[in-house]
């Protein structure tokens, strides 16, 4: 996933990357200010369309299908690709709401690790701290504040702390500390992990880091959502989840989710917050993908043959016209403003996995 971008010329001309440099958001410097290049949308496939025409009149564009499962909503398939399945609109506005708010202020936390530890560390309550306008100050280590480290004893040094802080803090030489606003850290704060934590530098689970059980409210919602794509008799065991969190002219590269054992069972990936485009192709980059839309509530089971599937999200739409998040908008106003300030111009995808 975000390790499995290599960057290199090959993977530039490919099929997958074309259609990604298609949807990806470019600026065209107007006269005045930068605007957002025009793209063609006409070959994305619209699910919501596509379901409201089903409900009307029982047709579907040719190679989707529905799945005759007793699911309570309609669930479509791709014929083109066995094991993907759509489920326009699967979560309520109250579920999406609850959602994007423990995506915000529980998910993060530690023991689940996050895109910003690398740098760091673990960082406790970045949401609401960047409601309270604090600053992650880098605190000066203890051998240094006591003037121990001219003589450069490696046994006492200890790795840099990052503490939030009200105020700029200084060293005690009076030098300024190295530090990062909160509200800079939530921008930037691009996935974290739930359950079973993913080490993306190996690429694989590392069961021996610290972690909690996905909580119970996301492992009933999830076993019920994956039921359509599970085979039949068996239980989906929610082990490991992954939030993306995406701001404007965010994208998320073509990569393969294969880390798991049991390729049988799905992966549950659920859309919060703006509108994107979503891109799945086939088991190489040089398979031209196919573009639909993603809107809050959509859900998406990928099992079996999509498992080996590149996917990835080249574009959110966090402007006004397209972003389509009105009702949530609706719904946030009786909230605290910080969560309507976030979800304006930015979207959650939550995936939840069974590992083993
Ligand atoms: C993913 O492919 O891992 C996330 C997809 C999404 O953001 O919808």
């Amino acid at each position: 996933m975000y390790g499995s971008e290599t960057g290199t010329e090959d993977v530039e001309r490919t099929a997958f990357r074309k259609a990604e440099k298609k949807y990806k958001l470019y600026y065209d410097n107007g006269r005045k200010k930068k605007q957002p290049r025009p793209v063609d949308l006409s070959e994305v496939l619209d699910f919501k369309s596509i379901s409201e025409r089903y409900a009307q009149n029982a047709e579907l564009p040719a190679g989707i299908s529905k799945l005759q499962c007793d699911f309570d909503r309609p669930v479509f398939c791709l014929e083109s690709h066995p094991g993907f399945y759509f489920i326009p609109g699967a979560l309520t506005i109250e579920e999406q709401c609850q959602w994007i708010k423990d995506s915000l202020t529980s998910f993060p936390q530690p023991p689940n690790r996050t895109n910003h530890n690398v740098i760091y560390g673990p960082i406790e309550d970045l949401f609401v701290s960047a409601k309270q306008g604090k600053v992650l100050v880098e605190e000066e280590p203890s051998h240094q504040r006591n003037g121990t480290d001219s003589n450069n004893d490696q046994s006492t040094a200890t790795a840099p702390s990052w503490k939030f802080s009200d105020v700029q803090s200084f060293s005690s030489r009076g030098e300024a500390c190295k530090s990062v606003p909160a509200s800079v850290l939530l921008r930037k704060l691009r996935w974290s992990t739930l359950g079973l934590q993913f080490d993306w530098s190996k690429r694989s689970y590392n069961v021996s880091l610290p972690h909690n059980k996905i909580p119970d409210d996301l492992c009933q919602l999830s076993t019920k959502l994956a039921t359509p794509a599970m085979p039949s008799g068996e239980d989906f065991q929610p082990e490991a989840a992954i939030v993306n969190y995406f701001g404007q002219g965010d994208m998320l590269g073509g990569h393969l989710d294969d880390m798991e054992k049991d390729w049988s069972k799905p992966i549950v990936s659920m859309s919060l917050g703006c509108k994107a485009i979503f891109l799945i192709g086939g088991n190489s980059r040089e398979h031209t993908p196919l573009a639909m839309f993603l809107r809050s509530g959509d859900v998406i089971l990928m099992a079996g043959a999509a498992r080996e599937c590149f996917h990835g999200v080249p574009r959110i739409f966090a402007d006004k016209e397209h972003a389509e998040i009105s009702e949530l908008e609706l719904q946030f106003s009786d909230e605290d403003d910080s969560f309507l300030e976030y979800v304006r111009t930015s979207r959650v995808n939550i995936n939840i996995r069974q590992v083993f």
